[in-house]
């Protein structure tokens, strides 16, 4: 039997739910199930499971796990975070309209501009940290749904879901929230009136840097048969070996989560008084209306931080970045975020490269922009690695 999920604390969830002992065998933990097909009795007669694409026992628990931790009564998985965003998208039609925040993953906008634009869903960015000023600038009768990252890749700003929700919902629009960097620990979209959640799992639910995939989560039973369609129909589907690999991944998402935060926070206090550093990102960090939307809606700020180096007119801001970079010993230069391991990146050449140049500088993406994904080793091995690169 397995227990009401409701009563359950996070991490008891993530344990627990969706993964009861094996029916077959006794085995604790969900078996890797490595089969394309199932076997049926007669015509028609099987025990819930026909073909590989279709369904899969282990990415079955994965997926009730998932929807368990974000309060969702329907997760949906895919091979990567993009096909999880592509799956949402395909629910629009030609002509339908979309807005988005302006401060999004290159990956997404990518999506929106060279895939769904020429297929007629035009999509608009605005500024979401003013709810009136979406809906007075952006919103058209064509628009459908709201597009929004909380808190955003890579200026760590973060957007109120609720007020933002209720407006969309004004004009029905449905309102989808990737909540990639907040992770279910620290923010749970659908509590605040999402439709849909996405996850990028190659990040913090995987949590390990070795797998690659995506959800989608919802409370509403007429999208989840949509997305359970397309998942079968597009067939960008998440592997079985991924789905166990993520469903080891989640048990310790709330430790993990824990000890990359309190890092984190000791990094931004690091930087936030270092000479050679002009500003700190991080989320609530910009001020009180910033401050007051993560203590609304989030148990934590959450470990993704960015920060912007000092100009210095004599040098090229590349230069300057790759030559601290190369005196890094722990922070390890890599694209992706949410392992175990630290990593820095710079948004303008790496994540945010698919932006055009002028769209990168509205936004605030600068050459002096880095990112850093804090991992969960030692925060004073951390403090010591930045300190000597910045010298
Ligand atoms: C916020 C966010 N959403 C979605 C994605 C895409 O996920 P994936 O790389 O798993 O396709 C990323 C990837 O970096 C991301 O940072």
């Amino acid at each position: 039997m397995q227990p009401e999920r409701e009563k359950l604390g996070f991490t008891t969830r993530a344990i627990h739910v969706g993964q009861p002992a094996d029916p077959a065998t006794g085995a604790t933990i969900v078996p890797l199930y490595l089969t394309s097909t199932y076997t049926q009795t007669g015509l028609g007669q099987h025990r819930g499971y026909e073909y590989g694409r279709a369904d899969n026992p282990t990415r079955r628990a994965l997926e009730a796990a998932l929807a368990a931790l974000e309060n969702g009564r329907h997760a949906v998985t895919f091979g990567s975070g993009m096909a999880a965003i592509d799956a949402v998208m395909r629910m629009l039609q030609p002509g339908d309209h979309v807005v988005a925040g302006e401060d999004l993953y290159g990956g997404a906008y990518r999506l929106f501009e060279q895939v769904y634009h020429q297929q007629g869903v035009l999509v608009d960015y605005v500024n979401l940290s003013d709810p009136d000023g979406v809906l007075s600038t952006a919103i058209r009768p064509q628009s459908r749904l709201l597009w929004l990252e909380t808190p955003t890749n890579p200026l760590l700003k973060v957007a109120d879901i609720k007020a933002l929700a209720a407006a969309a919902h004004r004009h029905d629009m449905w309102v989808a929230v990737d909540n990639t960097f907040a992770t279910p620990y620290l923010q749970n979209p659908l509590d605040f009136g999402a439709d849909v959640i996405v996850h990028s799992m190659t990040k913090y639910l995987g949590g390990h840097s070795d797998v690659l995939g995506g959800v989608v989560i919802t409370n509403d039973d007429a999208i989840a048969e949509r997305l359970k369609f397309l998942q079968n129909t597009v067939g960008s589907i998440l592997g079985a070996f991924e789905a166990w690999l993520i469903l080891r991944g989640i048990k310790t998402l709330g430790i993990r989560m824990e000890r990359h935060q309190k890092n984190a926070i000791a990094i931004r206090k690091f930087l936030e008084q270092h000479a050679a550093v002009e500003r700190v990102y991080y989320p609530g960090s910009a001020g009180p209306y910033q401050a007051s939307i993560v203590a609304r809606q989030m148990r934590g700020p959450g470990a993704m931080l960015s920060f912007e180096l000092r100009p210095n007119p004599e040098q090229d801001p590349i230069k300057r970045v790759e030559e601290m970079f190369s005196r890094l010993r722990l922070f390890a230069l890599a694209e992706s975020l949410g392992g175990v391991e630290s990593l820095v990146g710079h948004p303008a050449t790496m994540s945010h490269a698919s932006l055009p140049p002028q769209v990168r500088h509205d936004r605030g993406i600068s050459d002096h922009l880095i990112r850093l994904s804090v991992g969960i080793e030692e925060a004073d091995d951390l403090v010591r690695d930045l300190d000597e690169a910045l010298r």
